[in-house]
């Protein structure tokens, strides 16, 4: 191995150097601390790089930038730096909600003009070449440039992010992008956590290894998603993790993806350098643009701890402000829902057997046979909202409550569901009234099949029902192939997509929880009504998942936003929760409690069935007492895939706030006697391999004494043999005492922190 990796580092250097040697690196910035340093330059021909060094050591190798546009065009050489200049920010700002109360924006950024001389490019729409005879003039530029790139490359003291702008004064005008050619030059073959490139899903377990090994590994990544579309043997998606051999934690993702395809990242595995590889319309087009435009940020972390990669805000401080005035809408939710009991086949989306195909505003529903087997039933849903509001919850999803779920996969059919017409046995009017007079919202539910077109045909009456119904919160959903045909779920029109439907929601003060929608990239800065993605492998996968994979998620999928991974199954035996299915989850119980903390979210779910939970009640009342939005966070222990050791204060004022808040059973937790007390919950989760956390109680107020309550894996706690073995244990604790908890494998636990 040691010998191979010798080869391919000088197979490295020897392409790095014939490449670009003549590179002349004349313009840099350092991070604020003076930590990181990026590099850019162009070669005599024009042709740009940029490279990225922390304490003068290789990072990013050089590496190239341009594009290659449909029409001929090559944005890759010919380029003279026209202009250059250099700004800083040093400013807070205040989330809607999120991991901590305010975040700080630190930042040196130089930006640079590149031009390509106007001769030798052809006239972007006319037609007509610069050298036809009788060409007089490019009418399309009236600016007499030629092609004019702006490159921003801002540097943070844990990260690069950089982008292309397309100003106006631009022979740029209309342009078809074949592919964008940006360049992540490796500095060795380091150790990556990867899911498979595909234009339309993450739902994918994760794989560790070296660089040079991703090829050997990828055929066992497609599992046959609803719809997957791979592309290479060395394609990757972002946020993708990676851990030099001298213990650098690197993560190169993207952040505001806008008008513009998701990036997946292909290896050169012969060299060592990734590059991006965007996701095509269904022309083969891979973003059509317009200037002035920009595309997204680039980003490349690179910290010394992996701690460090969890506490990073580099992809939401390269996202614009929040975009709406008024935000007062916007809220925390902590949830159940009438879900797992489909997801596991007790019960069905569906309403009868005796449908194979529907057609929606002709098929009577109320003459069909019903096949009893209907989740979303009056009884079934009111029996939900009871457990939820004795529980202290805020919402409750109910899924299959709509015509259509009878021949709803698989179909490819357009028109699939209207949004807006319940089953026979869902009295959509009467449960709203039920339950919002216990104190609960019902979140609604629009499965889309991926059928954006026909979900845009109906947003608006259904968002008007949610509206009139008091409904403030949507799952959506994207399974199977798009339609529009031909589309992809990372493709540019389908990126827009989803963004009319949060905007449009916004319009309608509905916040937005997205599944198999586009992984997010910081966007919920800007919409805050993005309450949530699903966008990974999510616990819906039951016993596919891998130990560890919850592990991985918050240095990767959670990069960009938060992730509705719907957590708290305390059930692991799937023949127990639904008679007659088999599987088994690999995960603790305690495991499960673990993740509240661990995995950031201002919409969690309590997914298991009301009965599992009512089976363990005291295991439970730590998901009622754990809060859901922070004031501020910690990162106690981590390495990818291993483990995890989150600590977070609760933002009192969101708990405080009378509005639906996440609040649970917290929020007695923190006002039982009247006074404030001081609160903290820690979570850890770890992974294949049993983990003893070891963490200082230091970020306790040093005045107060606190009672903690560990929820902890029981002695014989095994995934396997013991999933639900555990101890709850008190004590009395100061900020002067040290914890050590065991964690089982896949194992976990909560703690929760009060003062006394
Ligand atoms: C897949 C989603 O991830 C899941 O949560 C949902 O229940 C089904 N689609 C049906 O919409
Ligand atoms: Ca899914």
């Amino acid at each position: 191995m040691k010998a191979l990796r010798i080869t391919l580092l000088c197979t490295l250097l020897l392409a790095a150097c014939s490449k670009t040697d003549t590179v002349s690196f004349d313009y840099s910035i350092n991070s604020p601390d003076g930590t990181l340093t990026a590099y850019f330059g162009v070669t005599p021909s024009g042709e740009p790089f940029y490279k990225l060094e922390r304490e003068g050591k290789t990072v990013i190798a050089p590496s190239r930038l341009g594009f290659e546009l449909t029409d001929g065009s090559d944005l890759r050489s010919g380029f003279v730096v026209t202009d250059v200049s250099f700004d800083s920010a040093d400013e807070t700002w205040q989330p809607v909600w999120g991991e901590e109360r305010e975040i700080r924006n630190h930042y040196n950024e130089m930006l640079l003009t590149i031009e390509q001389q106007p001769e030798g490019i052809l006239p972007p729409q006319s037609g007509v070449s610069a050298t036809d005879p009788d060409y007089t003039g490019d009418p399309g530029n009236p600016s007499g440039k030629g092609a004019v790139i702006r490159l921003r490359f801002r540097l943070y003291d844990d990260g690069l992010g950089f982008r292309y702008e397309f100003p106006l004064e631009n022979k740029l005008r209309y342009f078809n992008i074949a592919e964008e050619l940006t360049e992540f030059a490796m500095s060795g073959d380091h150790i990556a956590w990867w899911i498979s490139g595909d234009y339309d899903t993450q739902e994918y377990n994760y794989t560790r290894s070296r660089l040079s090994e991703i090829r050997n590994h990828s055929e066992s990544m497609r599992l046959g998603n609803a719809s997957a579309t791979g592309f290479s043997d060395t394609g990757v998606q972002t946020a993708l993790q990676l851990k030099t051999d001298s213990g650098l934690y690197i993560n190169i993702h993207e952040a505001a993806v806008v008008n513009y395809p998701t990036t997946n990242l292909l290896l050169d595995d012969k060299h060592m350098v990734f590059r991006t590889w965007l996701t095509p319309d269904a022309e083969g087009v891979k973003g059509r643009m317009q200037a002035p435009c920009v595309t997204p940020w680039r980003t490349v972390m690179v910290v010394d701890d992996a701690r460090k990669v969890l506490a990073s805000r580099l992809i939401l401080n390269l996202n614009e402000p929040c975009a709406l005035d008024d935000v007062s809408w916007i809220h925390p939710v902590k949830y159940m829902g009438v879900w797992w009991e489909m997801i596991t086949g007790k019960t069905q989306w569906s309403y009868t057997w005796n449908l194979p195909s529907v057609q929606l505003g002709v098929t009577d529903y109320s003459a069909l046979k019903p096949h009893g087997q209907h989740g979303a039933n009056n009884d079934n849903v009111r029996r939900y909202i009871d457990f939820a509001a004795a529980n202290g919850f805020d919402a409750i999803l109910v899924e299959g409550w709509n015509e259509g779920w009878e021949d709803w996969f698989g179909c490819q059919k357009d028109y699939v569901f209207d949004f807006v017409t319940p089953y026979p046995d869902f009295d959509l009017p009467a449960l709203n009234k039920y339950a919002h007079e216990k104190g609960i919202r019902l979140v609604m539910h629009h499965e889309t099949s991926s059928s954006t077109v026909n979900y845009e045909r109906h947003m608006e009456a259904a968002y008007e029902l949610m509206n009139r119904y008091g409904y403030d919160a949507v799952k959506s959903g994207y399974v199977g192939n798009i339609i529009p045909y031909g589309e992809h779920h990372y493709s540019q029109p389908v990126i827009n997509h989803y963004m009319y439907a949060l905007q449009h929601a916004a319009d309608h003060h509905i916040m937005v929880n997205a599944h198999e929608a586009v992984r997010p990239t910081g966007l919920c800065r800007t919409w805050p009504n993005l309450i949530g993605n699903e966008s990974a492998m999510g616990t819906e996968y039951r016993g596919r998942i891998d130990p560890g994979h919850s592990c991985v998620l918050p240095f990767t999928r959670l990069q960009g936003g938060p992730m509705d991974y719907t957590p708290g199954i305390f059930e692991q035996d799937m023949s127990i929760t639904a008679p007659g299915q088999t599987g088994k989850m690999r995960h603790t119980l305690a495991n499960q409690l673990g993740l509240y903390v661990t995995f950031y979210s201002p919409l969690q779910m309590a997914a298991d069935l009301p009965e599992n939970y009512e089976r363990f009640p005291d295991a439970f009342q730590f998901i009622k007492d754990v809060a859901v939005d922070w004031d501020k966070s910690l990162y106690l222990e981590a390495e990818p895939g291993d483990y995890i050791v989150t600590a977070r204060k609760p933002r009192l004022e969101t708990l405080n706030s009378g509005r639906l808040s996440g609040k649970s059973g917290a929020y007695e937790f923190v006002y039982k006697d009247g006074r404030e007390h001081d609160v903290w919950f820690v979570g850890g989760v770890c992974g294949e391999n049993a983990h003893e956390a070891t963490f200082s109680l230091d970020f306790l107020d040093p005045a107060l004494l606190y009672e903690a309550v560990l929820y902890a894996d029981g002695p014989d706690a095994d995934y396997e043999t013991a999933p639900q073995s555990y101890t709850i244990t008190s004590s009395v604790v100061t900020a002067a005492d040290k914890m050590t908890v065991k964690m089982a494998r896949s194992g976990g636990f909560g703690l929760s922190l009060r003062s006394l």
